[in-house]
C-alpha cells in the first residue's frame, strides 16, 4: 500500500517517509534559500548525531491533511521564514492557509484538540528583529499545532537575520537534539561523521579534454560556448565600456561608476531593475586557501565532485573544475569563518595544539567572538591562526602550515557558493539601450579590535565592491591589473594604488585559460533581475524620490527615463521648441539627495543641471550635506527627511491631490526607517491627526496602492 501511495499520490509525504525508512521530515518555508539550508543542516545533523535519515521537503509540493497520519515515532520539522508584515514565504503560503483555517480537516478526521495528537514537531523560525512582526510565522504555526494537540520537541527556535542567525541557531539546536533523543529514545553517537561528496582528481592520464574543464565559467553554456539567453543561470560576460571614480580624489572612500557593454548580449533591462554582478575572490585569499590546503602545486589540477545524496547536498558549483577556479570563482572563501565549521575542522588539525585551539573556537561562544567573529577572520585565516602562522603576512608555502588531512569534500560542504552582488541599475534603457550602468560604493571597514590579535583592528574589504574597484583600475590602466600571467603562481600582492590611495586587495587572473579573460581585457559576468521599482507610465503623474548615498542610483535611471521621453516630446514639437514651454503640463519630479560633503561624495554632481534643463525645470533636486555643512538649530545633522519635512505643504498636496508616487532607495537599516517615520508624520499632520494613527493609515494605503515603493538594502 505504501508503494502504491508513493506512486499514486506524490503529495503523500507520510507514505514516502514510511517507504524510504525516514524518521524525520524537514519542511522549509524559504524565499532566498536560507531556511532551506538550515533544514538541510538539520537533516544532516540528525544523520550524524543519531544515524536517522530524513526527507527535506518544499511544503508547496505536499499535502498537509496528512499531518495527523504521522506515526508517533517520527518527527516533523518546520523551518520557516517570516517576511515583511508577518507573511510566510511564497512556498509556505498554502500550508499556512490550510493550517490556520478554523475548520481545518485532516485525513483521519479526529476532532477538536485531538486532531493532531499523534504529531511530534520541531520548529525553527527565521525572522528579522528590525521588523514589527518578528518571527510571526513560526510563532503562529507553533501556537496552532499545540492548539490542535501536537507536541513540540524542545524549545521553539528563533533566529534573527539582522544580527545573530547563526548564533541563535547554534544556541537552540543542542537542547532540541537532547529533547529529541529523549522523546524518540535514541542514543547520540549512532551516526558518525558522514561525507556529502565524493571528490576525485582528474589525473594527467585522463582523456578529458581541457576545454571540458571549468575555469570559472558560470554555466554549461558558457563552457561549451553555446548561444542562449542570459540570466541568473547563465550570466553574460560583459566588457567594460566606462569605469570611473565618482568621489573626489581626496575623499577617503571610493564609489565606482561602471558601464557594462551589453550590445551583443541580447539582454534588455528597464529603469529600476537590478544588475547581478558575479565577483571573484582576491588573489591573497585564493593563495591563502591553496597554501593552507597544500594545493599550490596542484592549482591547475581539475577535480570532479559527486553528491552522495543529491536530496541533502547538491554539488554547489560546476565541475570538473580546477582547484584554483574553485577558490577564485566559485566559493565564498572571504566570509568570516562559521563556528560550526571550526568545530568540524578540528579533527583534521596538523597538531594536537591546533586541534585543541580550534575546538575551543568552535565550541566556546565567547572565544569565537573574541578571536574570530570580532576580527572577521576567514576560514583559512583561522586555520593559520591556530597553527601559529602570521595571519597578517602575505601567505606562501614557507610561512603557512599545511592542513593535509582535510578532505576536500569538507571544504565543498562547509563553504558557501560565491553569490552575485546586486546593484540598482543607474541608467535608463531609453537613453542607454546598449549599456547597463551601476553605482557601487566600495565597502571597507575596520573590524572590532581583539586581544587575541594584540588589540589590533583589521581592515575588512567587501568582496564584490573591491572586485569592481579593481575592474575600474584595470580599465583605467592603473597598477592593479586583472591581467593573466600565464600559468604563473604569482604571489599575492596587496596593491597600494588600486584606488585613490586606498589599500585594496588585488584580483589577479593567473590561470592560463581563465574564463573571465578574453582578447586582452577582463569581462565581468552579469545578469539582470527584474523589479517592480518603476516610474508611473504617464509623465503627468508627479514623483517624489528619496535616495541619499548610493540610494540615488535608480533615480538617475528614472530621471534619464523621463528625460528620454521629454526629448522625444520636444523634438516632436518642432524646431525651436523649448523644454519649458513644451513640457509645461508635465508633473514635477522631486529628488531628495543626501551625502556627506558637497565637494566630496556628491554623486553625478555635474549631470543634474543638464537633466533639469532637459526636463524644462520639472526636476527639483533637494540636497542635504551632513558633514561640514549647515546644521539644525540644535546642532544635529540635516538629512533628506528634514528637507522632506520643510517641503511638506507641497509634497502632501502632490501625494493627496495629484496622486504622486513616492520612492525610497538606499540604506534599509537607518535611512529608510527615518524617512518612513517622517512621511507618516507629514501625512498625519496633513490629515489633521497624528503620525501613529492617520499618518500610518495613509502610509499603508499608499503602499497597498503601489504608490509608495522601496528599493532598500542593508
Ligand atoms: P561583502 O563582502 O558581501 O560584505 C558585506 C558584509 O559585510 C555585510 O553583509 C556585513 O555582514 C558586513 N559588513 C558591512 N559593513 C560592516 C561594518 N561596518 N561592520 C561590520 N560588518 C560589516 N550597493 C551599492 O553600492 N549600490 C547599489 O546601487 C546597490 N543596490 C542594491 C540593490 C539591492 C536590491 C541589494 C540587495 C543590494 C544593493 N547594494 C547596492 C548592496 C550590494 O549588493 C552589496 O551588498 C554591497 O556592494 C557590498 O558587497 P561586497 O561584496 O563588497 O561586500
Ligand atoms: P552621515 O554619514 O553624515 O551621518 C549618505 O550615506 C548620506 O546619508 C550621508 O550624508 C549620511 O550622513 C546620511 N544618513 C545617515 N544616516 C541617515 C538616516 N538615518 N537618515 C537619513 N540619512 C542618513
Amino acid at each position: 500500500a505504501a508503494a502504491l501511495a508513493d506512486e499514486g499520490d506524490p503529495r503523500d509525504w507520510v507514505a514516502k517517509m514510511e517507504k524510504n525508512n525516514k524518521r524525520c521530515t524537514m519542511f522549509y518555508g524559504s524565499q532566498t534559500g536560507t531556511a532551506e539550508e538550515y533544514a538541510i543542516r538539520l537533516a544532516k545533523e540528525a544523520k550524524s548525531k543519531f544515524g536517522i535519515s530524513s526527507l527535506v521537503c518544499d511544503p508547496e509540493e505536499y499535502d498537509f491533511a496528512k499531518l495527523d497520519a504521522v506515526p508517533s515515532d517520527k518527527v516533523v520539522f518546520f523551518v520557516v521564514a517570516t517576511y515583511g508584515e508577518g507573511e510566510p514565504t511564497d512556498n509556505a503560503q498554502e500550508f499556512m492557509e490550510f493550517l490556520m483555517d478554523p475548520d481545518v480537516e485532516f485525513s483521519q478526521g479526529r476532532e477538536g484538540n485531538e486532531k493532531l495528537d499523534n504529531l511530534r514537531y520541531v520548529i525553527f523560525g527565521l525572522g528579522n528583529r528590525t521588523y514589527e512582526h518578528y518571527n510571526e510565522v513560526a510563532r503562529k504555526i507553533d501556537r496552532r499545532l499545540t492548539e490542535l494537540g501536537a507536541k513540540r520537541i524542545g524549545e521553539r527556535g528563533e533566529g534573527d537575520d539582522d544580527k545573530s542567525m547563526e548564533e541563535d541557531y547554534l544556541g537552540w539546536k543542542d537542547g532540541m537534539w537532547t529533547a529529541l533523543g529523549q522523546e524518540l529514545q535514541i542514543e547520540e553517537g549512532a551516526g558518525g561523521d558522514v561525507a556529502d561528496f565524493v571528490v576525485t582528481e582528474i589525473g594527467d592520464d585522463s582523456d578529458l579534454p581541457v576545454d571540458k574543464i571549468y575555469h570559472g565559467e558560470l554555466s554549461a553554456r558558457a563552457l561549451l560556448g553555446t548561444k542562449g539567453t542570459h540570466d541568473v543561470k547563465n550570466p553574460y560576460l560583459a566588457p567594460i565600456k566606462v569605469a570611473r571614480e565618482l568621489f573626489s580624489v581626496d575623499a577617503e572612500r571610493n564609489c565606482v561608476h561602471v558601464e557594462f557593454d551589453i550590445k551583443d548580449s541580447g539582454m534588455t533591462y528597464q529603469h529600476g531593475d537590478h544588475c547581478g554582478v558575479w565577483p571573484s575572490n582576491p588573489d591573497v585569499e585564493v593563495e591563502r586557501m591553496l597554501c593552507v590546503l597544500g594545493l599550490t602545486e596542484k592549482r591547475h589540477v581539475a577535480i570532479n565532485i559527486e553528491s552522495l545524496d543529491p536530496t541533502l547536498a547538491k554539488v554547489p558549483f560546476p565541475t570538473p573544475a580546477t582547484y584554483e577556479a574553485i577558490f577564485r570563482h566559485y566559493i565564498d572563501i572571504s566570509a568570516t569563518a562559521s563556528r560550526q565549521a571550526l568545530a568540524m575542522f578540528a579533527q583534521f588539525a596538523p597538531t594536537p595544539e591546533a586541534a585543541a585551539k580550534l575546538t575551543r573556537l568552535g565550541t566556546d561562544k565567547e572565544a569565537y567572538h573574541e578571536e574570530v567573529d570580532g576580527p572577521a577572520l576567514k576560514l583559512a585565516e583561522v586555520l593559520q591562526h591556530v597553527a601559529g602562522d602570521d595571519v597578517e603576512a602575505v601567505p606562501n608555502v614557507e610561512n603557512t602550515t599545511v592542513w593535509r588531512n582535510i578532505p576536500f569534500d569538507r571544504i565543498v560542504s562547509s563553504i558557501h557558493r560565491l553569490q552575485p552582488r546586486y546593484y540598482s541599475i543607474s541608467s535608463s534603457s531609453k537613453l542607454h539601450p546598449d549599456s547597463i550602468h551601476i553605482t557601487a560604493v566600495v565597502l571597507k571597514y575596520e573590524s572590532k579590535s581583539s586581544n587575541a590579535h594584540k588589540g589590533k583592528k583589521r581592515w575588512v574589504y567587501g568582496v564584490g565592491t573591491n572586485f569592481i574597484l579593481n575592474v575600474k583600475a584595470a580599465h583605467a590602466g592603473e597598477d592593479a591589473p586583472l591581467m593573466a600571467e600565464k600559468g604563473s603562481a604569482a604571489p599575492a600582492v596587496v596593491s597600494s594604488s588600486a584606488g585613490s590611495g586606498v589599500n585594496t586587495p588585488t584580483y589577479r587572473i593567473t590561470g592560463p585559460r581563465d574564463s573571465h579573460f578574453k582578447a586582452g581585457s577582463y569581462l565581468v559576468p552579469i545578469h539582470v533581475r527584474r523589479s517592480t521599482f518603476r516610474l508611473p507610465t504617464s509623465p503627468k503623474v508627479p514623483v517624489i524620490m528619496i535616495g541619499p548615498g548610493t540610494g540615488v542610483a535608480p533615480f538617475r535611471g528614472f530621471v534619464q527615463e523621463r528625460l528620454a521621453a521629454a526629448k522625444r516630446t520636444v523634438d516632436k514639437a518642432g524646431p525651436g521648441a523649448s523644454p519649458e514651454e513644451t513640457l509645461k503640463d508635465w508633473a514635477d519630479m522631486y529628488l531628495f539627495y543626501g551625502c556627506r560633503k558637497e565637494d566630496e561624495d556628491f554623486l553625478y554632481r555635474e549631470e543634474w543641471p543638464e537633466y533639469i534643463k532637459g526636463l524644462g525645470g520639472k526636476l527639483h533636486l533637494e540636497t542635504a550635506f551632513s558633514r561640514g555643512g549647515k546644521r539644525k538649530p540644535d546642532g544635529s545633522k540635516i538629512y533628506v527627511q528634514d528637507l522632506v519635512w520643510d517641503l511638506r505643504d507641497t509634497l502632501t498636496k502632490l501625494i493627496l491631490e495629484k496622486r504622486a508616487y513616492i520612492y525610497i532607495c538606499g540604506d534599509a537599516k537607518h535611512m529608510a526607517k527615518s524617512v518612513e517615520e517622517m512621511l507618516m508624520k507629514m501625512l498625519g499632520e496633513a490629515k489633521g491627526g497624528t503620525a501613529e494613527v492617520e499618518g500610518a493609515k495613509e502610509f499603508k494605503l499608499l503602499k497597498e496602492r503601489n504608490r509608495l515603493l522601496l528599493d532598500v538594502w542593508s
